[in-house]
C-alpha cells in the first residue's frame, strides 16, 4: 500500500480523534474550594478539613495548631498528631509508648500505659499495624473492643544476652509482635515485667509496648537499651465515609461519591469513593475526578505511534508506514512490508487501509462504550431519537447552533443534578443551573415524562427550536439524549422571571416604560414564533413565569413548545396540575385544542398582570376576584379601569397609553378566539405605543393608530413603517407571502 495514502488516511483519523479529545485544563485539587489545602507539610484532602465547612463532618475535623515556627495537625478534640491522610480510607497518627521501667536496684519508676481511642468511627487497621512489645523481661497486654465485645491479647519478650539480639526480628527474643484483629477500636496498651529486669538491667531497664504501622518500623537492638520518652510511633487507622452500604448511602442527601464510584472495603462495614478507571483526583469532591492523560504519564504507545488521550482511556495510532495496534505492550507498530505485492494491489491496499481505519474508529468507540453504563446511555440515546436527530441535523443547511451534549457533560455541569442547582420546578420538569466546561452558564431542563411514542415529535421540537433565533426568545443550546428523559440545554437568563419581578415582595416596582417594553418584546417573540416556522410554533404556556428577564430586563420567552413533549392526552392534566389555569384559553375547554389564538389569550392575561400588578389567579382573593382575566374585563365593562390598575403605574401618568394597552388586553381576552387580534397585530400595536412613549409629540396619533390597527390585520400598516421593527426579516417575508 502506498505509504502516502496511508499517511493521509492516518492524518484524517488523527483529526477525527483530535475532535473527540477533551482538553484537560483544570488542575488537580484535593481540598474543598476556599479551604486550606495543607497544615504544615500534611496534605488535607476532603472529606478531611481544618475549618468548619471544610470537613464532611466532625469525624473528619483536623485541628491545625499553627505557631510562628511550625504547624501541627491534630485529630480534633484529641492530642493525636496526624501525619498522613489517604483518600483510600487510611489516616496515620502518632502514638506514645507504654512503658514499665526499673532502676538498677529494681525500684519501679511510674509505669505508663497508652490509650488509643480517638473516635469510635476509626478502627486500628488490622492489615497495617502490629502490636509490639520490646524488652528482655517483658509481657504486654492489648485491650480493646470489637463492636461491643471486649478483646484482650498479649505478647511476651524475653532475652538474656544483648549480643544475641537480631535486628528486624520480632519473634519473642527482645521483641514480640502480634496481629491486630479486624475492627478493633478503643484500644488500650499496657507493659509489665516479670522480674523487674534485675538480670538484664545492664542493657534493658524497661518493658515497652505500642502499636505501630508495620511498614514504618524495624526492630533494632537500640530499642532494647532505651526508647526515648518523647518517641512516638505511627499507627494507621481506617476511616469510612459512614457506616452505610453504598445502596443505602446513595439514597441519602449526604452521599459523598458525587461523580465517582462507591465501594465497600473488605474490612469494615461502610463505604468509600473512588474515581472511575482512567480518572484520578479527589472522588469525594464534586467534579473532583479528572481524566488521566495516559499519554503524558506513562507513554503507553509504541515509539512509532501517536498517542491520543481520551476521557478515561487512550488510543495509539501507528504513524504512516507502520501497522499494528500501536501499544507498547501490544503488537506495537511494525513497518509495512511493501516488497510483498509491488503493483498488484494498490486498490486492494487502499480498501484494506480504509477498513483498518473504520475498524480502528469502531474499535475506539467500542473501547469507549464498553462499560455497561455507557451501553445503557446508548440505549437511551436511541430511544430518545438520537439517530434521527443526528440525521436531521446533518440534512439541515445553514448553521445549526444546537449541540448534542453527553450526559457526563451535563452531570458535571450541574454537580450531578444537585439540589442546590435547582432554579425552578414545574409540572413539566425541573430546571437546573449548570456550568459547562467552557465556563458558559446554562439552564438545563430535565423533563419529567418520557414517552417513547413522542420521540419523533421531540426530535422535531429540538430541531425547530434550535433554529429559532430571536433576541426575545431563550436560546436552545442543545440537548442530551443519553438519559432516560431527554435533557434540554438553554442559555441562562440571570434576572429571574417576570412573575418574580411583579409579584414577589421586596422588588422595586417596574416602571411603566419597562413594562411596556417587556410586553412589546414578548409579543414580538410570540408573533415571530407564530409566523417564522411552518407549522407555526405555538407556545401553549404563555405566562409570566415563562417570561425571563436578563440583566437589562430584556424579556426572553422561555419554555416554548416544550409542552409538545407532553403526550397530548396528558396535556390537560398537566396544565391543570401546573396551575396555569388563570392563563388558559376558555375555548380550550370545549375544543381541547390550543391554537395561536390561545397564546394571544394567555398574552392578554400577562398584559393584565403588567397593568394591574396582580396575579393571574389568586386564591387569597374573594371568589369573584380570583381570576384576573375575568376581573379585568368586568372592570373595563363597568368603566372602573383605574380602580384595578397598579398604583405605581398610575402614579407615572401616561393615562392615554394605559387605556390603550388595557383596550388591547381586553381584545386579547375575548372569549372567542376569532375575535382576538393576531399576535402580529398585538406586537405592532405595542411597538407603536412604545414609539409614542419615546416621542411624546406623537401622542395625537394615538387614537387614530388604534382605530387603524383595529381595521388592518396582517397588512403592512402605517405604524409598521413608523416603528423600528424588532423582527427578523424572515418573519415579514412569511407574512407577506400569506
Ligand atoms: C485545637 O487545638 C487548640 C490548641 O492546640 C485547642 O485549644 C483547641 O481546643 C483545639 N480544638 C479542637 C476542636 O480540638
Ligand atoms: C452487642 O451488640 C449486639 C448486636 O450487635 C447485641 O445483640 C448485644 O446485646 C450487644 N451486647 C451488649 C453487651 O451491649
Ligand atoms: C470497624 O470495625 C467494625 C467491626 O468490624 C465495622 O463494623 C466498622 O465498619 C469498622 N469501621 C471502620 C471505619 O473500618
Ligand atoms: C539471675 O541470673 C542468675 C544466674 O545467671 C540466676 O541464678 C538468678 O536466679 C536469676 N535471677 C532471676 C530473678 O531470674
Ligand atoms: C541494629 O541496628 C542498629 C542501628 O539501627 C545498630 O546500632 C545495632 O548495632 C544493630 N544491632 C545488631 C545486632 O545488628
Ligand atoms: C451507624 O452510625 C450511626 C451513627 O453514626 C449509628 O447510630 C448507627 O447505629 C450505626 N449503624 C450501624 C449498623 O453500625
Amino acid at each position: 500500500m502506498d505509504p502516502r495514502t496511508r499517511l493521509s488516511v492516518n492524518i484524517l483519523v488523527s483529526l477525527v480523534m483530535a475532535a473527540t479529545v477533551i482538553p484537560v485544563t483544570r488542575t488537580r485539587v484535593l481540598h474543598k474550594n476556599g479551604c486550606p489545602s495543607k497544615c504544615g507539610n500534611l496534605n488535607i484532602p476532603f472529606p478531611f478539613g481544618t475549618k468548619e465547612g471544610c470537613f464532611l463532618n466532625e469525624n473528619f475535623h483536623i485541628n491545625c495548631s499553627e505557631s510562628a515556627t511550625s504547624s501541627i495537625a491534630y485529630l480534633a478534640n484529641t492530642d493525636f498528631i496526624v501525619t498522613d491522610i489517604t483518600m483510600e480510607g487510611q489516616l496515620q497518627i502518632l502514638t506514645t509508648v507504654a512503658r514499665d521501667c526499673y532502676d538498677a536496684s529494681g525500684d519501679q519508676a511510674i509505669p505508663q500505659t497508652t490509650f488509643l481511642s480517638p473516635f469510635s468511627i476509626y478502627n486500628v487497621s488490622s492489615t497495617r499495624n502490629k502490636f509490639t512489645a520490646i524488652g528482655c523481661d517483658t509481657y504486654a497486654y492489648l485491650y480493646g473492643f470489637i463492636g461491643n465485645k471486649s478483646y484482650t491479647a498479649g505478647c511476651m519478650s524475653i532475652c538474656n544476652r544483648f549480643e544475641d539480639l537480631v535486628n528486624g526480628s520480632c519473634s519473642g527474643f527482645g521483641c514480640c509482635q502480634i496481629q491486630i484483629p479486624d475492627g478493633l477500636k478503643a484500644v488500650y496498651v499496657e507493659a509489665y515485667s516479670f522480674k523487674k529486669h534485675v538480670n538484664v538491667s545492664d542493657f534493658n531497664r524497661c518493658s515497652y509496648a505500642f502499636i505501630v504501622e508495620e511498614s514504618g518500623f524495624r526492630f533494632s537492638s537500640d530499642y532494647v537499651r532505651s526508647i526515648p520518652l518523647d518517641q512516638k510511633f505511627p499507627v494507621s487507622l481506617d476511616w469510612l465515609v459512614s457506616n452505610e452500604t453504598c445502596d443505602e448511602a446513595a439514597k441519602n442527601p449526604s452521599y459523598a461519591c458525587h461523580q465517582s464510584e462507591c465501594y465497600e472495603p473488605v474490612i469494615g462495614s461502610g463505604y468509600l469513593c473512588k474515581c472511575p478507571d482512567g480518572f484520578d483526583g479527589n472522588p469525594y469532591l464534586p467534579e473532583g475526578c479528572l481524566d488521566v492523560d495516559e499519554c503524558k504519564i506513562w507513554s503507553p504507545c509504541d515509539e512509532n505511534a501517536i498517542c491520543y488521550n481520551l476521557p478515561g482511556s487512550f488510543n495509539c495510532l501507528c504513524k504512516g508506514g507502520y501497522e499494528g495496534d500501536g501499544k507498547r505492550y501490544g503488537t506495537g507498530c511494525s513497518p509495512i512490508d511493501e516488497q510483498g505485492f509491488p503493483f498488484l494491489v494498490i486498490g486492494l491496499g487502499v480498501s484494506i487501509g480504509l477498513l483498518v481505519v473504520i475498524l480502528s474508529i469502531s474499535w475506539t468507540y467500542w473501547g469507549l462504550w464498553k462499560r455497561k453504563l455507557i451501553r445503557q446511555r446508548e440505549q437511551f440515546f436511541l430511544q430518545n431519537g438520537g439517530i434521527i436527530l443526528r440525521q436531521e441535523f446533518s440534512k439541515l443547511k445553514g448553521p445549526v447552533s444546537a449541540k448534542i451534549f453527553t450526559s457526563e457533560e451535563l452531570k458535571k455541569a450541574t454537580n450531578n443534578f444537585h439540589e442546590t442547582r435547582i432554579l425552578g420546578k414545574g409540572g413539566q420538569g425541573t430546571v437546573y443551573k449548570g456550568i459547562l466546561q467552557d465556563h458558559r452558564v446554562v439552564a438545563i431542563k430535565k423533563s419529567m415524562i418520557a414517552d417513547r411514542s413522542q420521540v419523533e415529535q421531540f426530535v422535531n421540537e429540538v430541531i425547530v427550536l434550535s433554529q429559532v433565533n430571536h433576541r426575545n426568545v431563550v436560546k436552545l443550546l442543545g440537548c442530551c439524549l443519553e438519559t432516560e428523559v431527554p435533557l434540554l440545554v438553554y442559555e441562562f437568563i440571570s434576572n429571574g422571571t417576570l412573575y418574580q419581578r411583579l409579584h414577589c415582595p421586596g422588588n422595586a416596582s417596574l416602571s411603566w416604560e419597562c413594562r411596556l417594553r417587556i410586553a412589546a418584546e414578548t409579543a414580538g417573540a410570540l408573533s415571530y414564533l407564530h409566523s417564522a416556522a411552518y407549522p407555526p410554533i405555538i407556545h401553549r404556556d404563555v405566562k409570566s413565569t415563562n417570561i425571563l428577564l436578563d440583566e437589562h430586563y430584556v424579556a426572553k420567552v422561555s419554555d416554548f413548545g416544550a409542552s409538545r413533549l407532553v403526550p397530548l392526552d396528558q396535556t390537560q392534566l398537566t396544565t391543570l396540575v401546573q396551575g396555569t389555569l388563570g392563563y388558559l384559553d376558555p375555548e380550550y375547554f370545549q375544543s381541547s385544542q390550543l391554537t395561536e389564538k390561545s397564546d394571544v389569550y394567555s398574552f392578554g392575561v400577562v398584559l393584565a398582570e403588567l397593568l394591574t400588578g396582580r396575579k393571574a389567579l389568586s386564591f387569597l382573593m374573594p371568589e369573584e376576584e380570583r381570576n384576573l382575566a375575568m376581573q379585568f374585563v368586568s372592570a373595563l365593562k363597568k368603566d372602573r379601569l383605574f380602580g384595578i390598575i397598579d398604583h405605581h403605574v398610575l402614579a407615572e401618568g401616561n393615562t392615554t397609553q394605559i387605556k390603550e394597552v388595557s383596550m388591547l388586553a381586553n381584545r386579547c381576552l375575548r372569549v372567542r378566539g376569532e375575535d382576538r387580534p393576531s399576535m402580529k397585530e398585538v406586537a405592532m400595536e405595542l411597538d407603536s405605543l412604545r414609539t409614542m412613549l419615546k416621542h411624546p409629540w406623537m401622542k395625537n396619533y394615538s387614537k387614530e393608530t388604534e382605530s387603524l390597527l383595529g381595521e388592518l390585520s396582517g397588512t403592512n400598516s402605517q405604524s409598521n413603517k413608523s416603528s423600528p421593527s424588532d423582527y427578523d426579516s424572515r418573519q415579514q417575508i412569511v407574512l407577506h407571502g400569506r
